[in-house]
C-alpha cells in the first residue's frame, strides 16, 4: 500500500494506492471520517460489480444513488436527483459521499458533495485508469451544459482517495487506453521514466498510478486552482478538446483526442525548437498502447473551435510545450501564430 498526500492552500487530500483496498473502504474512511451516515454514488455499470462489496462494510446506515452510465448523464438533472436522494437519506453536513465509478461519476458526486448542505466531506474511490490517474485527484469537480463540458463546476477536494488497480480489471480494453493518453501526457511533462513503461504497461500499472498520482499532487498542491503550473496538466488538451467538440463528443474518446492533441502540441514544440527526435517516439509510445495520432479534422474548423475553448485568455492560448521529455513549459502563443500553424499541421 502506498500513500500520497495533496496539501493545497486550505485542503488535504490523502490518497491510497494499492490492490485488494476495496476490501478496507470503511476501515479507511474511519481513520478520516466519523460520519452517522454514508451515502454511495455510483453508476449503473460499476453498481453490479463492486457496489455490494463496498456498501456491506459500513456498520451504519448506507444510502445509494445509481446514476446512468454515461458522459449524457453528466447534467445538472443527475445532480439534483441525488440531492434528492440525500434529504431522504436524512443526510447531514456530518456525513459522508463516497464516489465510486469512472471520471463521470466522480465529477458528479464531487459537484454534488461541494454543493450540497454547502459541502460535505467526500471520499472518491475512482474505477477507471483516467479516474485513478486524472480525475479523482485534484478536486475538479463539475456537468456539462448543453454548451459545452465542465462549464459548471467547482474546486471540491475529497479528503480521501481509495485507488485500487486491481478494479480496472473488469474494465473494457478500449477505456484502459483511453486512460494511457493521460499516462503518456504525464511522462512527457513531468516523468519521462513512466516512458520507458509503457510498452508494458498492464504489468505494471500499480507503478504508473503511483508515479501519475505523485506528480499530480506535486502540481496541484502548488497551484489547486489551476492559475499556473496547473496548466501543464493540459498537454494536448488544448487541440485535442477542440477535436473532440468537433467529433460531437463520440467520433473519438477523451483519450484518443489527447493524442491526437498531444502530437499537434509536439508539432508545435518542434517548432519552437524541440529536438526533432520527441515526435517519432511520442508517437511510438501512442501506437504501442494502440492509441490514434492523426487529426482528421477541417484545421480552419479546429481553430474556430479552439477560439471557443475556456482556456484563451486575450489575445493569447497559454501553449503547453515539450521540449524535453519529463518537463513542460507554459508557452503564450498569439492567435494568428497559432492560426498559421494549424493550417499546416
Ligand atoms: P466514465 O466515468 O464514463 O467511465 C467509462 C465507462 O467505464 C463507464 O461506462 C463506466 O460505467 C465504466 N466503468 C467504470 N469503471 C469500471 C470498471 N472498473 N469496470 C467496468 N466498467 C467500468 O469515464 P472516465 O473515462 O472514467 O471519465 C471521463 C470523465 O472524467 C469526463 O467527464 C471528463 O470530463 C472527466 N475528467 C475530469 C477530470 C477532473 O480533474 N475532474 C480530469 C479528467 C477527466
Ligand atoms: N485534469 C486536469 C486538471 O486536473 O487540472
Amino acid at each position: 500500500m502506498k500513500k500520497l498526500t495533496l496539501s493545497g492552500t486550505t485542503t488535504r487530500s490523502e490518497i491510497y494506492i494499492g490492490r485488494g483496498l476495496l476490501a478496507e473502504v470503511s476501515a479507511r474512511c474511519l481513520e478520516v471520517f466519523s460520519p452517522s451516515r454514508v451515502h454511495i454514488v455510483t453508476d449503473s455499470t460499476v453498481a453490479p460489480l463492486y457496489l455490494e462489496q463496498v456498501q456491506a462494510q459500513f456498520d451504519l446506515p448506507t444510502s445509494v444513488t445509481i446514476i446512468p452510465a454515461g458522459e449524457e448523464h453528466k447534467r445538472l438533472s443527475t445532480v439534483e436527483q441525488i440531492y434528492h436522494d440525500l434529504l431522504a437519506a436524512g443526510m447531514t453536513r456530518k456525513d459522508l459521499i463516497i464516489a465510486l465509478g469512472g471520471g463521470v461519476t466522480g465529477d458528479i458526486t464531487g459537484f454534488a458533495a461541494a454543493t450540497f448542505l454547502r459541502g460535505v466531506s467526500l471520499c472518491q474511490i475512482p474505477t477507471t485508469l483516467l479516474a485513478q490517474v486524472d480525475s479523482s485527484v485534484g478536486g475538479k469537480t463539475g456537468v456539462d451544459l448543453p454548451e459545452g463540458k465542465n462549464l459548471v463546476g467547482a474546486f471540491y477536494q475529497p479528503r480521501l482517495v481509495l485507488i485500487d488497480p486491481d478494479v480496472l480489471n473488469t474494465l473494457p480494453e478500449s477505456i484502459l487506453i483511453d486512460g494511457m493518453a493521460e499516462v503518456i501526457k504525464y511522462g512527457y511533462i513531468a516523468d519521462a521514466s513512466i516512458l520507458e513503461l509503457i510498452a508494458n504497461y498492464r504489468t505494471h500499472l500499480e507503478e504508473i498510478i503511483y508515479a501519475c498520482v505523485k506528480i499530480k499532487c506535486d502540481v496541484v498542491s502548488q497551484d489547486e486552482h489551476d492559475t499556473g503550473l496547473r496548466m501543464i496538466l493540459n498537454f494536448g488538451h488544448t487541440i485535442g478538446h477542440a477535436a473532440e467538440k468537433l467529433g460531437g463528443y463520440t467520433d473519438l474518446t477523451h483519450g484518443q483526442a489527447v493524442a491526437v492533441g498531444m502530437v499537434a502540441a509536439m508539432q508545435l514544440s518542434n517548432a519552437m525548437g524541440a529536438p526533432s527526435d520527441l515526435l517519432p517516439a511520442l508517437m511510438e509510445h501512442l501506437k504501442q498502447v494502440g492509441l490514434p495520432m492523426e487529426l482528421t479534422y477541417d484545421r480552419e474548423q479546429i481553430f474556430h473551435t479552439l477560439l471557443s475553448d475556456k482556456k484563451k485568455f486575450g489575445g493569447t492560448v497559454n501553449f503547453i510545450l515539450v521540449r524535453t521529455p519529463g518537463t513542460a513549459e507554459i508557452v503564450p502563443i498569439d492567435m494568428q501564430t497559432l492560426h498559421q500553424f494549424i493550417l499546416k499541421l
